[in-house]
């Protein structure tokens, strides 16, 4: 059973998760995160800049995030090694080649997968990931059918995902029609996963996620079956539970 915490908004989630961040660095300055992009948790990485600010070192964490678009140039703005340097490395001064992204490049394609669980396992396993969640319940961008013992590899995106991405491109053409994700499997290992969501509009995938049943037609039920889970959410996103 996750434990869930209903915040008063998110200014207040963002504090919440960034207080216990700000504790796994203090203790371990090379703690490893998991870090997600979409607009989700932009309030932890400005509550963690304010931590940055006030004098706590991130130069030494290591950052692994969850997915890529493939075939977008990284230097694209919609990249999400371009959404992780500004959201994330540059509010909290980490040291970018400690942070790591799949690589969603086309020409290596075939191999994008198997380096990035290299990399991971490299790593020593992710001490804390952040989540969001897809209106589809994807997490990562593991759509529903996904499995729940998935690696990173490439994916189709839903046409419901690339509706919902279409709002940080000029048009729905734009957004790519393939990513690469960590797995089911991947997300799980991490020690402890920190699920966060927010508005109506999560709801109905969030209350399937943290009380439905586990099925791969909702991926973001797969934190059932891991041991150490936080949601933190509002109230608007709680409606269901
Ligand atoms: C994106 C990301 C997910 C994210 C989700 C929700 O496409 N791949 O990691 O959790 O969709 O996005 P948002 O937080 O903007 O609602």
């Amino acid at each position: 059973m996750a434990e869930i915490i209903v915040a008063r908004d998110k200014a207040a989630a963002g504090e919440i998760v960034a207080d216990h961040i700000a504790e796994l660095v203090r203790s371990n300055p090379e703690t490893v995160l998991g870090v997600a992009t979409g607009s989700t948790p932009l309030p932890v990485y400005e509550a963690l800049g304010a931590r940055a600010d006030a004098g706590l070192d991130f130069s030494q964490v290591r950052a692994y995030a969850l997915d890529e678009y493939v075939g977008l140039p990284v230097e694209h703005p919609e990249s999400y090694r371009s959404v992780i340097t500004k959201e994330f490395v540059e509010r909290v001064g980490a040291d970018p080649s400690r942070v790591h992204v799949p690589d969603g490049s086309l020409d290596r394609i075939e191999t994008a997968g198997e380096r990035y669980e290299s990399l991971l396992a490299e790593s020593g396993g992710v001490d804390l990931q952040i989540l969001g969640i897809g209106t589809t319940g994807h997490i990562g961008f593991n759509e529903p059918g996904s499995s729940f013992g998935s690696l990173t590899r490439v994916k189709t995106l839903t046409e419901q995902t690339r509706i919902d991405n279409a709002r940080f491109f000029d048009s729905l053409d734009q957004v790519p029609i393939h990513c690469v994700t960590q797995g089911l499997g991947t997300i799980l290992r991490a020690r402890h996963l920190v699920l966060l969501a927010f508005g109506a509009g999560k709801a109905e995938a969030l209350a399937a996620s943290v009380e439905g049943p586990v099925s791969s037609s909702m991926p973001g039920s797969a934190i059932q079956l891991h041991q150490h889970v936080t949601v933190v959410v509002d109230e608007e996103a709680a409606a269901r539970l």
